[in-house]
């Protein structure tokens, strides 16, 4: 990529699209393709041929997606595999029909198989089960890296397929009912605050451990990645820095100024005990993630508390 090239970053009003863009401005990248959902659903072929064929960008990031936590993949199945297979399937055809360079394609942490061994590596995909809540999406973006590598091998197509791993930051979505455990616990604690409350109450015991990545680290990730990196073989994205819900929850509630106690609801799940990600191979190439755990929290916060504000 130059300063000069054309580069559509779809899905650029998401958590990960808009670092990426945020990312590529802070870069000096001023040919930015941008297109809102309701502008270009990429569901939809023909207006997707259409966008390439006229714009023909020449780097694609394709952060756009039907995302969601284990309540919205678990009920709405049916439009989790339907809408990821369409915008990647559409999107990933049209960007090598019409010349473009390159290709980053964002698969997840959440789609190795239920019981892979800890932390999990690359190879780990497709070895055993998928987590059933999940599996609709899980098998989409799947069906996405495998389309990524089979038009590198037989087209000869850069598309590269990156594994990142819990994102969170500014952008993120805090509706309960579809949200990530770190936005939802934000919010919580906020709420707690706000009512006066003395205590929050949260699933489980706190043990189960987890990886957290900053979205402006996984977008300087995923620049690095698009400048460096060309093969088939999908590359996990992670901050290697561990911790338990237990821990998360404490930070959070320090960072929002939540006085009151936490209360643990040992009679509800706690999920996978362990999930972390190897991200040796990225760590090897030589990026590393910046952001900590406590600054990120606290800048999400900010973000979150002046959205409340407007
Ligand atoms: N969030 C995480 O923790 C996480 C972790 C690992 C991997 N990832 C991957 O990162 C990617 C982006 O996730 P995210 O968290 O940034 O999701 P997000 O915040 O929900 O953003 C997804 C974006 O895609 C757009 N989009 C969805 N369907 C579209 C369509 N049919 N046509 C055009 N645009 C469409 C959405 O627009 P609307 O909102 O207007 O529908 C939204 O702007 C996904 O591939 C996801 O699998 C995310």
């Amino acid at each position: 990529m130059d300063p000069d090239s054309r580069i559509y970053v779809a899905g650029h009003r998401g958590l990960a699209g808009s670092a990426i863009v945020r990312r590529l401005r802070a870069e000096g990248f001023e040919r930015l393709v941008l297109r809102t959902h309701a502008e270009l659903d990429l569901c939809n072929q023909a207006a997707t041929e259409e966008f390439f064929a006229a714009e023909k960008p020449e780097y694609v990031f394709l952060a756009a997606a039907l995302v969601g936590g284990i309540q919205a993949n678990n009920t709405r199945r049916a439009e989790f595999i339907r809408d990821n297979l369409l915008v990647q399937t559409n999107a990933i055809d049209a960007a090598w029909r019409h010349g473009a360079k390159k290709l980053a394609f964002l698969g997840s942490s959440c789609i190795y198989p239920k019981f892979a061994s800890q932390p999990m590596r690359e190879d780990a995909l497709l070895t055993g089960a998928l987590e059933p809540t999940n599996e609709p999406y899980a098998i989409a973006k799947i069906a996405g890296i495998k389309m990524a590598q089979a038009y590198r091998d037989q087209y000869g197509f850069d598309a590269i397929s990156l594994m990142p791993t819990n994102l969170y930051g500014p952008g993120d979505n805090f509706d309960l009912e579809s949200s990530h455990v770190l936005p939802a616990l934000l919010r919580k604690f906020h709420e707690a605050k706000v009512a006066g409350a003395a205590t929050v109450t949260l699933w489980g015991n706190g043990t189960a451990l987890r990886e957290f990545l900053h979205v402006d680290d996984l977008a300087s990730a995923a620049v690095f990645l698009m400048r460096e990196y060309s093969a088939g073989e999908i590359i996990n994205v992670g901050s290697g820095e561990e911790v338990s819900i237990g821990e998360l929850a404490g930070l959070i509630g320090e960072v929002v100024g939540f006085e009151g106690e936490i209360v643990w609801d040992r009679g509800k799940p706690d999920g996978t005990p362990r999930k972390l990600m190897d991200s040796g191979r990225l760590r090897g190439m030589g990026w590393r993630a910046e952001v900590g755990l406590r600054g990120g929290v606290e800048g999400t916060y900010e973000w979150f508390r002046g959205m409340r504000a407007q």
